[in-house]
């Protein structure tokens, strides 16, 4: 039996706890227990007050967890969104960069000068100037609305507060990347994981006094916002903004052609170890601003700009046994679990084999020692088999033929190649369970629904417990049920729910994209919504009859070809899919497509291009008709309005067609000047 005392002690060691606990939450911004550790300490607390009425006397609880997280800073919506960037990892992936730029802007086999940075590895942060004068300074948050830390930001006394000097724009907005040497790093690694961490924890302290006492350091590497816009080129704003006092690299170079690229990224990653600060490759940018302009941006990341990143890291192991996966398209694909190893710092025990043909290919077997590499955030690949290493009795792998289900597995016929596809596939959809969890997983992923707190380890426990099991579930959830599971607080539960409830509101093109149908990325989606512009209009997919002439009409979307086509039918055969689907819909609030420039030049209109341009190419031709607010059409049809005719290689039959259902044409001359005009 505890005496009276001996529970005060417990009581006050718990609640020194969690005010240590609650200090590292909300005020650094640095927790060191999980939600979920949190929430138990809590409750303990509470139930030890219950049971023991004297407790209460002291009146130690109340005022140390009534409190749940506030959101600490004001949210603002940035003034251009905060893109991320595309990787190459090896010389390829550089050329194919090259050669998307030049097919993109026409120049097939011409130069292009490329700026070259390190690639910090902090946090990246946005300066606003108003005439010349810090107003504002926010996080990068989801890209497109950040959070106002500029009262943590104002403690760098590198970053300017008023900018002086010729020709300031009335509107600058600077991006840098904020981080921490090593060498301060030594000082306070004790409370963080690594630079990275500590920059950030350091930069969303509610008090701008604890941010100032760690020291943070910035590269400022480029724009978002600028009027009126006096710069020519990546090289030039770098020059003008450090005579303005902004701090940039100084290992940023101009170079021109691979062989370039090639020794720069050898240099720089020589030197890697010697700086005093964490870079994880170089960024490689057009430096020409115009060309950049005209290159213009994918959903998430700029044509103009590409990460190549150092190269993996290598490491040795062994593969203990090879088992299959189940994607949510229903690819199969094999896994080698290996012997645990480090490799760049992290535990690696999985890496994938990609397919069959992979396997066979390599040989690859069961006890085999083999060689794997990560490189960045992408799982680990085995790069070879040591058959020097490998026992006489080693056997051959089978690689299954049924999925986890149990069913059979298929291998399709490529629409557009007309080969047999190198992955095998489970048909079942969300008859098959495995299918059905890693759909659900892609749903709360960042690009769909985006659901803070319902990450995949959670959606497999939910799934378990029969709480979720299609889509529609996760807003009927069951709170009560939640909170006697293991692992879970009040505190997770209300931020759980909270971030439920917003991702209620979606918009079309990110609906579709997040039910998962095969072929339809995030662009395709855009492309689709535009079309479809309502949830209503949409839903006619889902009448058998309506939706053989809808699917007709798709494929007069540029970019929208027979296997996307192909994609979405079968995706609606599937009743459980349109089901699914239906059930869904009923509990969100879909927003209608809206196009950025609405009220575009060519706003609503249905275009279409016949023959080469002079000095662009088709991609960019649609991409300039799309931000003045046109469709851009595939094919010929009443619905055309404009066909422009380019002067290289136009096809008459498109022409005739078009002049038959008196459709207007234009020449590229004219079709430059309405734009110009
Ligand atoms: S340019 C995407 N240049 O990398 C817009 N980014 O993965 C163009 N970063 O959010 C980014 N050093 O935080 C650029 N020299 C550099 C950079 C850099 C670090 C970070 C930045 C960005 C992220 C993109």
């Amino acid at each position: 039996m505890n005496s009276k005392s001996e529970i005060i002690n417990k009581f006050k060691k718990k609640v020194k706890l969690i005010k240590f606990h609650n200090n590292q939450y909300f005020n650094l911004d640095n927790p060191k227990i999980s939600d979920s550790e949190y929430d138990k300490l809590k409750k303990d607390l509470i139930s030890l007050e219950k049971k023991n009425s004297f407790l209460r006397d002291l009146n130690l609880l109340e005022s140390l967890v009534g409190a749940t997280p506030t959101n600490k800073f004001k949210k603002i919506k940035h003034l251009k969104p905060m893109l991320s960037l595309s990787n190459a990892f090896n010389v390829t992936d550089m050329g194919d960069f090259i050669k998307k730029v030049q097919n993109f802007l026409n120049i097939k086999g011409k130069n292009i000068e490329l700026f070259s940075e390190p690639k910090i590895d902090g946090i990246s942060a946005t300066l606003i100037y108003e005439n010349g004068v810090l107003s504002k300074g926010l996080s990068r948050g989801d890209g497109t609305i950040g959070e106002d830390i500029l009262a943590n930001l104002m403690t760098i006394s590198k970053i300017p507060k008023k900018i002086a000097g010729q020709e300031i724009p009335k509107i600058l907005e600077i991006r840098c990347e904020i981080f921490i040497s090593k060498n301060d790093f030594q000082k306070i690694k004790k409370n963080f994981a690594n630079p990275r961490n500590a920059a950030g924890g350091s930069l969303r302290q509610k008090n701008p006094e604890e941010t100032s006492k760690i020291p943070l350091k910035y590269f400022a590497y480029g724009f978002g916002a600028v009027e009126p816009m006096n710069f020519s080129s990546q090289y030039d704003f770098l020059e003008k903004i450090s005579n303005w006092g902004f701090i940039i690299n100084p290992l940023s170079k101009i170079v021109n052609g691979i062989k370039e690229i090639e020794s720069q990224h050898k240099k720089i990653d020589s030197l890697r170890s010697s700086l005093d600060y964490d870079i994880d490759g170089l960024v490689f940018k057009v430096n020409d601003l115009e060309l950049q302009k005209r290159l213009g941006n994918t959903s998430n990341s700029p044509r103009w700009a590409i990460a190549y990143k150092f190269s993996a890291e290598k490491a040795i192991t062994k593969i203990k046994n090879i088992t299959i996966q189940v994607g949510r398209t229903g690819a199969i694909t094999p896994v080698a679990k290996v012997e645990p190893v480090t490799v760049g710092g992290v535990v690696v025990s999985n890496a994938t084999l990609h397919n069959e043909d992979e396997i066979i290919r390599k040989d690859i077997r069961i006890g085999d020692t083999i060689q794997i590499q990560r490189a960045g955030d992408v799982i680990p690949q085995v790069i070879s088999v040591d058959l020097t290493k490998r026992k006489k009795e080693s056997k051959k792998f089978i690689f299954p033929t049924k999925c986890l289900c149990g069913s059979n597995t298929k291998k399709e016929l490529s629409k557009s190649t007309n080969k047999e596809d190198a992955v095998r596939r489970c048909p079942k959809g969300y008859d098959c369970k495995y299918t059905a969890r890693e759909k659900l997983k892609h749903i709360v992923s960042k690009e769909a629904f985006n659901i803070e707190g319902l990450g995949k380890k959670v959606v497999d426990q939910f799934w378990d417990l029969n709480f979720i099991k299609e889509p529609s579930d996760i807003f009927r959830l069951d709170y009560n049920k939640i909170k006697d599971l293991e692992g879970w607080g009040e505190l997770s539960i209300e931020n759980l729910k909270k971030a439920i409830l917003k991702s209620k509101v979606i918009s079309l093109e990110k609906f579709i994209y997040s039910i998962g149908i095969r072929h339809i990325g995030q662009e395709n989606a855009k492309t689709l919504a535009n079309f479809f512009i309502s949830i209503k209009e949409f839903s006619k997919l889902f009448d058998e009859k309506k939706r053989v002439d809808i699917l007709k009409n798709l494929l007069e979307l540029d970019g929208i070809g027979e296997t996307q086509v192909y994609a979405i039918k079968n995706f609606f055969t599937n009743e459980m899919n349109t089901k699914i689907t239906i059930n869904l819909i009923k509990e969100l609030s879909i927003s209608n497509y809206s196009l950025n420039n609405k009220s575009g030049k060519l706003s609503n209109k249905k275009v279409m291009f016949t023959g080469g341009f002079q000095n662009i190419s088709r991609s960019e031709a649609k991409s300039i008709a799309e931000n003045n607010g046109a469709k851009v059409l595939g094919s010929i049809s009443k619905k055309l309005d404009i066909l422009v005719v380019g002067s290289s290689k136009p096809t008459k039959k498109k022409i005739d067609q078009a002049k038959l259902l008196k459709i207007k044409i234009i020449t590229e001359k004219e079709w430059n000047s309405m734009l110009n005009s």
